[in-house]
C-alpha cells in the first residue's frame, strides 16, 4: 500500500459524481419553518460531516433525507432520481442507509434479529451469510452476542449494532447521525475507524453528523448549519478554529 489510511483518506474522491444532491430544501414542522433553502452534495466515496450546534435541524436533514419528514420545496436527488415523494422504504431499497440518532436497535430481539432487519431493503437478496461476515469482520464483538438481546448490549456495542444493520442493506449512501454521542472514549475511537474503513474499503458515501472535532476532521468535507440554513462549508483540512468555535458544541 502506497497510502496510509489519513492521506487516503483526506485526499479528493477520484470519482466526481454527487451521489446525493440536495438543492433549495424547506422543510417545516407545522408552522416552524426549519431547513431554510438548504443546499448540499455528497460525492461518491465521499465522507462529508455536517456540525452545527443542538437544534440547528441536523436531525431534520437526515430525517428528510431517508423520508421520515416530508419538504415543503427543494429537491433530494439520489444520484439522478429524484426521491422526496418515494416512501422511506423504498428510498432503503434505492440505497440509503439510515443510522439514527439514539440508535434505535429494538431491546427485545437479539443481535442476529436486529442485523437481519436490515436485509430488508432487499439489495443483498441470498448474500445473508456474506452480509454478516462483513459485520462481524468490522464489528468482532458482535458475532460473540450474537445471541443476547439487543437491549442488553452497552450504548457503544448498541451502536456498532445499528451501523452493522444498515450495511446489512448494502447502502450506497449511509446516514449517521450523531454515532459517537454518549459512548465512552475508548469505543468512540473504535466506532470513528470502523467507519473509515466503510468509506475506504466498501465505496460506501457516508454523511455524518458528529460533534468530535477529532472525528470531523476525518471526513473529507464538511456543511455548517445554523438556524436551518447552511452558512459554512468546505473541505474539513481547512477548518479554522474560529468555524470550530462557532459550530460545534465543544
Ligand atoms: N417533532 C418535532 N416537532 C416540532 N419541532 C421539532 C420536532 N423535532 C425537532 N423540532 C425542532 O426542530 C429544530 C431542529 O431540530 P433537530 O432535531 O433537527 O436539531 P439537531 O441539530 O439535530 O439538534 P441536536 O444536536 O440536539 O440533535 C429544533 O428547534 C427542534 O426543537
Ligand atoms: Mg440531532
Amino acid at each position: 500500500m502506497t497510502k496510509d489510511l489519513n492521506s487516503a483518506l483526506l485526499d479528493k474522491p477520484e470519482v466526481t459524481h454527487p451521489i446525493l444532491n440536495i438543492s433549495g430544501l424547506n422543510v417545516y414542522y407545522g408552522e416552524s419553518h426549519i431547513l431554510r433553502n438548504v443546499d448540499l452534495n455528497v460525492f461518491s466515496g465521499e465522507m462529508v460531516c455536517l456540525i452545527g450546534r443542538n437544534g440547528v435541524g441536523k436531525t431534520t436533514l437526515l430525517k428528510t433525507i431517508i423520508g421520515l419528514l416530508s419538504a415543503r420545496s427543494g429537491e433530494v436527488n439520489l444520484m439522478t432520481e429524484s426521491i422526496l415523494r418515494r416512501s422511506p422504504d423504498r428510498r432503503a431499497k434505492l440505497g440509503i442507509g439510515y443510522v439514527p440518532q439514539g440508535r434505535e436497535i429494538i431491546p427485545k430481539l437479539t443481535v442476529k434479529e436486529n442485523l437481519l432487519l436490515g436485509l430488508e431493503t432487499g439489495r443483498t437478496k441470498g448474500r445473508e451469510t456474506e452480509m454478516m461476515e462483513q459485520a462481524f469482520e468490522l464489528f468482532p464483538v458482535l458475532k460473540s452476542m450474537l445471541w443476547r438481546l439487543g437491549g442488553n448490549l452497552s450504548g457503544g456495542q448498541q451502536q456498532q449494532l445499528a451501523i452493522a444493520r444498515a450495511l446489512m442493506g448494502r447502502p450506497q449512501l449511509l446516514l449517521l447521525d450523531e454515532p459517537t454521542e454518549g459512548i465512552q472514549p475508548s469505543i468512540v475511537l473504535e466506532i470513528e475507524a470502523s467507519i473509515q474503513r466503510i468509506v475506504k474499503t466498501t465505496g460506501i458515501s457516508v454523511l455524518l453528523v458528529e460533534q468530535h472535532l477529532h472525528f470531523v476532521r476525518q471526513a473529507n468535507r464538511y456543511y455548517a448549519m445554523q438556524k436551518g440554513t447552511i452558512v459554512a462549508s468546505g473541505e474539513t483540512k481547512s477548518l479554522s478554529n474560529d468555524i470550530i468555535q462557532q459550530f460545534l458544541a465543544v
